[in-house]
This record gives C-alpha cells, structure tokens and sequence, in this order.
C-alpha cells in the first residue's frame, strides 16, 4: 500500500504551531505579523488564492490587508504601492499575486518588493542568496515540498530527486535548495523541462519524483520507479461536466495510475498547495520576528 502524502493534515500542525508563534508575539512584543496581498486585474484563479491566502491568516491571528488593483493600472502606479507598504510598520510580508497582465514589468514590480518583506522569495538577491546556501528567506511552494517531504519521514539525503519544470517559482529554487549542503537536502538533483531528451529514462531512474510542468496527469505508471517517492505539484483545472462549478483540479500526475506502483504520493488536491500557503505563513512570522531583532524592540 502507498502512503498518501497528507498535505492538509501536516499544514494543519505547521499553522497550529505558527498560531502559538503568533500569540507569543502579541504577548511579549505587542506585535501582530501583516501581511499585504496584492491582486492585479480579475483573474479567477488568483482570486481564489488570494481569498485561501486571507482565510489562513485569519486562521493563524496574522494581521492581512488585500490591496486589489485594476487591470489596466500601469507598472508605476503598482511600484508606488508596494513602495508604501514597504514603508508600511504594520507589513511584514508583502505578496504580489502572480502572474501579473502582459503589459506590466514583472521584473520591475518584483525587484521593488523590499528585501526583507519578500515573502515569496522572488526578489533576485533572496534568489541569490538561496543558491548559495544562505537563504534569508525560502520560497514557498519548494519549501512546502521540502517540508512535506522530510515531515513524512522521507529524507532527500543522497537521493536521487528528478524535478520536472524549470520555472522560477518551483522548478529552479527547489533544485538549488535540495542540492543544498545541508540538513534536509544533499540530493542529487535533475532537472527536466520541454527540451529534455527521453523524459520517461530519466524519470524511472528517480528515487523522488517531483513534477511541476501544468500538463495535467503527465506522469503515468511506466515513467516511475517501483517503491519511488512521487510528488505532484500540478495544479490543472479540466472540464468536468459532472462537477457544479463544471471544472476539477487534477495534478501533472496521474494519481489513480501510479499511486499503486511507489512506495509514497501526494495527492491534488490537498499534497503540496495546502503546504505552500502554510510556508507563506512562516515566512510572514519569521519577518516579524526579523523586524524584532533588528528594531531592538523590547520585550513587554
Ligand atoms: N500547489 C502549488 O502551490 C503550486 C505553486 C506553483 C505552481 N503550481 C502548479 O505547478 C505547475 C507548474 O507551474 P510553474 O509555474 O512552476 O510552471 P510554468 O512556469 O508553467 O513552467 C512549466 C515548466 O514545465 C516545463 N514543461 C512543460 N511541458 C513539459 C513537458 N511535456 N515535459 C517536460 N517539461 C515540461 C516547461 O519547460 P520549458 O522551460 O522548456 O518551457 C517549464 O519549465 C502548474 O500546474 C501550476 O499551477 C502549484
């Protein structure tokens, strides 16, 4: 029998303990962790992010503000508003919800993001500073995934982990942290993407498999090791006439046809989505507590 990976139920523990986190702040530093979500245009599925991001930090005692700007606004008129919230003494975390409408500067709107309240990790010096090991703040979704992983007793330690998807977001960092010299990490990482020569060789040859490419139920069967580890970051909305809203969420793996064949899966939903809000929590604690130290503010 496969272990299903129970993303939920292991992001319930991190929020439970991040609650505690919180309380204690309030309590000895008369401080409330903030953070601002920011919301480009009407994209639905940003908004219903947005709205599972606002719910865990109501959740957790996390102090939220959503800022939500039309989609015609220009670059400018989105860098001011992120220059006042990094201004902001209320903010910790600032979070623009990507992807941003064609005609912006996502570049622009990323590097004006205040180093320390950069939640997401996207700003290219925390990116920097990832690959070499010396991360100030870890990105969300290849966070979660670690977490995930280690908080179901699966070690990546000398491991041979295949990454599927190159992107910025999870892709790329995931590789660098679990390449990483350090606790937790010591893989030996692949990485995959539209241009790799025979993916099915290189993905049975996996001990972890993580696949983050939006191509629903990619991965079948016959492209899995026996007794491998699979992780599905996929996050795909199909037509589904039987569901009322017409449409479901299915990974970049097909579930039904790998789960019997490894040793460990992590469901969509439910696997590593539920984590990556999680680790969004974390991080907005964790600048709170930054602010802490570096403003010198006294315990009360
Ligand atoms: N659960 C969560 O919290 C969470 C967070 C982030 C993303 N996601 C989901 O994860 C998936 C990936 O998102 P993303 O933003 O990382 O990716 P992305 O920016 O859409 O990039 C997709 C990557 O997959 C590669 N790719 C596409 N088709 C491929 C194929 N047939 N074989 C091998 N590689 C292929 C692309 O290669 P090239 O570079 O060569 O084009 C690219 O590197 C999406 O379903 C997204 O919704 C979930």
């Amino acid at each position: 029998m496969s272990l299903i990976i129970d993303g939920k139920k292991i992001a319930l523990q991190i929020k439970d303990e991040l609650r505690a986190a919180v309380a204690d702040l309030k309590k000895h530093h008369n401080t409330v962790p903030g953070l601002a979500v920011i919301l480009v245009g009407n994209n639905p599925a940003s908004k219903v992010y947005v709205s599972m991001k606002e719910k865990a930090c109501a959740e957790i005692g996390v102090y939220s503000e959503k800022h939500l700007i039309g989609e015609d606004s220009s670059t400018e008129e989105l860098i001011g508003l992120i220059e006042t919230l990094n201004k902001s003494e209320k903010i910790h975390g600032i979070l623009v919800q990507l992807p941003l409408p064609g005609h912006m500067e996502s570049k622009k709107v990323i590097e004006s993001v205040s180093l320390s309240k950069d939640v997401d990790c996207f700003h290219p010096y925390n990116v920097g500073r990832l690959l070499t090991g010396e991360p100030v703040i870890s990105p969300c979704t290849p966070a979660g995934i670690q977490e995930l992983l280690l908080k179901s007793g699966i070690n990546p330690e000398g491991q041979h982990v295949v990454i599927l998807g190159r992107s910025n977001i999870v892709g790329k960092p995931l590789f660098a942290m679990l390449c990483q010299k350090s606790k937790g990490a010591n893989a030996t990482v692949t990485l995959c993407h539209s241009r790799t020569n025979d993916i099915k060789k290189i993905t049975s040859a996996a001990d972890i498999l993580i696949a983050a490419i939006g191509k629903p139920n990619f991965v079948k069967a016959d492209m899995v090791k026996n007794d491998s580890v699979v992780i599905d970051v996929g996050t795909n909305r199909i037509s589904d006439k039987a569901s009322e809203k017409g449409y479901k969420i299915v990974g970049d793996v097909d579930f039904e046809d790998v789960k019997g064949k490894v040793r460990a899966i992590s469901p969509v939903p439910g696997g590593v989505g539920p984590m990556t809000i999680a680790m969004l929590m974390k991080n907005t604690v964790n600048a709170c507590v930054s602010r802490i130290k570096a403003t010198g503010r006294k315990q009360q």
